[in-house]
């Protein structure tokens, strides 16, 4: 469905909806108002605002920075006479860094290829996640040092580490985000996690042969694909106008234009999205974080009212506001096994809209992919669209 709308795909996201957009197109048309603007407000990958590109202006917002590197990437500023830096100018300069980290660092490469049994691999991650200790002397080793035998082997994190410093040497241009987009793509895929960064797997003789797959990704193959791909996919122009934000969804309904159609898809369960892509997060703003717990977490993780028994429902009661404020019109899409229940929604609905609003909502059977500590596994739930429309 998204290559209807020649979207590329970055990172497997919990509770995306690029399976659904058609269905979120349909309800927008529905609402049959003439809105110039739409505001994606827990954007997440971006994926939903990015889909309304060729149709409306766009406003994209999230709380966490890598959703906004997603959404540059798509909505390139193009810049007069820039023409995409090449993938082998980028393969050169990293090259250049990992030969340069080799040098210094020769202990941070590990054979797994001769992993003999299960005490030989705990053995060697077990030396890795000790880098943590070191004390690295040269820039660009944030996810060799944090990371190396959790998520990503020493050697997979020293690659990540290098591409993004390429990254850096390109900041203010579009070809930043296409790069750091691209990495996304192959941490997501070659993490041995499940395509989260809540935890990292345990290793047992039972996952032993999975792990090692992961272990034996090329975090730079990953890479020049994504980026490959996306080169000419994403530098379209368009003459309609976008926004990026990175604001508390509060902040962001006092900016958006008046009289927009807001999409909203918040939190629906007690997942904080700040845990679970916290390693996102961090090699977006390298910032080298205080790292706590056993998953190396940032220690200063957004917590979500959303995802908060005692907070959702005043959550619920600003998100309606701040779009009256606006005379904007919104749809929310929730889940029927979320924090709180449909009829509690219309009833805070109904308390803020008042009269001033139509109601519709819309059901849709759908596989949401659940990601667990040990294995990924998909979920039957009903994708509700709630549709608040301001009568004109
Ligand atoms: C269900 S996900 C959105 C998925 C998105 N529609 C997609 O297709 O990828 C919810 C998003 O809300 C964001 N979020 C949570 N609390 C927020 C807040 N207070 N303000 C803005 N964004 C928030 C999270 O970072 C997460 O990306």
């Amino acid at each position: 469905m998204a290559d209807r709308f020649q979207i590329p795909h970055f990172i497997k996201y919990m509770g995306s909806k690029r399976e659904i957009l058609d269905y979120i197109h349909d309800a927008v048309e529905q609402l049959e108002v003439n809105s110039e603007w739409i505001c994606d407000l827990f954007a997440g990958t971006s994926i939903v605002g990015s889909s309304f590109k060729n149709k409306k202006n766009v406003h994209i917002n999230d709380i966490q920075e890598y959703s906004s590197v997603l959404a540059h990437t798509y909505f390139p500023n193009i810049i007069e006479g820039h023409s995409p830096v090449s993938l082998a100018s980028i393969e050169n300069r990293v090259m250049e860094l990992i030969a340069e980290f080799d040098r210094q660092y020769p202990e941070v490469n590990f054979d797994y290829s001769c992993i003999q049994d299960l005490y030989h691999l705990k053995d060697i991650e077990c030396q890795q996640q000790k880098f943590i200790n070191n004390d690295f002397e040269i820039g660009f080793s944030l996810f060799t040092k944090c990371y190396s035998g959790t998520y990503w082997s020493s050697n997979q994190c020293k690659w990540i580490d290098s591409i993004r410093a390429v990254a850096e040497e390109y900041v203010n241009t579009p070809d930043y985000y296409a790069i750091i987009s691209s990495l996304m793509f192959a941490m997501s895929y070659a993490s041995q996690s499940t395509g989260h960064f809540a935890q990292y797997r345990e290793i047992t003789q039972s996952n032993m042969h999975d792990i090692l797959i992961y272990r034996n990704k090329d975090i730079w193959g990953l890479f020049a694909k994504k980026y490959e791909e996306i080169s000419g996919v994403i530098y379209t122009a368009t003459d309609l106008e976008h926004k990026i934000t990175t604001l508390d969804y509060v902040d962001c309904l006092r900016i958006i234009e008046e009289g927009s159609i807001v999409y909203a898809d918040p939190p629906y369960t007690n997942v904080h999205y700040s845990r679970f892509y916290h390693a996102l997060e961090t090699l977006v703003k390298y910032d080298h974080p205080v790292i706590k717990h056993k998953g190396r977490y940032r220690d200063d993780r957004h917590q979500s009212p959303f995802d908060k028994r005692t907070e959702v429902r005043n959550a619920f009661r600003l998100l309606f506001r701040g779009v009256k404020d606006k005379n904007s019109h919104l749809i929310l899409s929730y889940s029927d096994n979320g924090m709180i229940a449909l009829p509690e929604i219309l009833e805070i609905g109904s308390v803020i809209f008042g009269t001033d609003y139509e109601v519709d909502v819309k059901s849709k059977e759908y596989i949401h992919m659940k990601m667990g500590r040990s294995d990924e596994y998909q979920m039957d739930v009903n994708e509700l669209l709630i549709s608040f429309k301001r009568r004109l």
